[in-house]
């Protein structure tokens, strides 16, 4: 009994503090979506389709817009989820917020996923398209170059990458949550366990510092 009173407090507690959270997550968030929007414009004005100085570009900006919180140790991993396939470079990531550049050389298409963030798509190179199927729902949504696909909390979508193609994306809301579906591939399908492993050391580095300097 008195175990079960001491659950149902600590459960209280801890539902509290999450519709706390919840509904003061804005106060965590270090990017904004106008910003990364204007960046990766830049970026591609400057550099075109050389992709590579478009990237060096993005993160010495951020480095120096948000010191201490931009990964500048470029290592770039496989990811697998919703079947689609791709590599990426974590630049950013704590409880509230993601920032990687995702992309593949050869192209893919999958699920996006059902998240607990709001999740930006800047396309650095190439094009995406996406589909949300519904009564009348017959054409691709198309994002080129420049433009952003911007994948609400909860939404859903079949989404492809076409050829080459690469974007800075950007995930603001509760993070920890999509490494479920960030890692599920992996134990279905391809059994990448020294991907896992990297992908896992720079995920957690990354949250654990930034959650050292009071970023949530
Ligand atoms: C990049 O290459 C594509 C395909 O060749 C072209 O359509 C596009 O205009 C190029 N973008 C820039 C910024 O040069």
């Amino acid at each position: 009994m008195r175990f079960l009173t001491s659950l149902a407090v600590v459960v209280a507690a801890l539902s509290a503090a999450m519709y706390f959270l919840e509904n003061h997550l804005e106060k965590f968030y270090i990017f904004s979506p106008s910003e990364l929007h204007a960046l990766s414009q830049e970026a591609i004005s400057l550099h075109g389709n050389d992709t590579s100085s478009a990237v060096s570009h993005i993160v010495t900006q951020l480095s120096k817009s948000h010191p201490n919180h931009v990964n500048l140790a470029e290592e770039w991993v496989f990811n697998n989820a919703g079947g689609a396939m791709g590599a990426m470079y974590i630049i950013h990531a704590s409880i509230t917020e993601y920032l990687i550049i995702f992309g593949t050389a050869v192209g893919t298409e999958g699920h996006t996923g059902r998240h607990t963030a709001d999740d930006y798509f800047y396309i650095l190179k190439g094009e995406e398209l996406a589909y949300a199927p519904g009564k009348g729902s017959y054409e691709p949504e198309r994002y080129p170059q420049g433009s952003v696909h911007h994948l609400r909390r909860g939404e859903v979508k079949q989404y492809r990458m076409r050829d080459t193609c690469f974007a800075l994306e950007y995930a603001r809301g509760w993070i920890p949550p999509m490494l479920f579906f960030g890692y599920a591939d992996t134990f279905s399908s391809t059994l990448d366990f020294p991907t896992l492993w990297r992908t896992t050391v720079i995920t957690v580095q990354e949250m654990l510092t930034n959650l050292a300097k009071m970023k949530l």
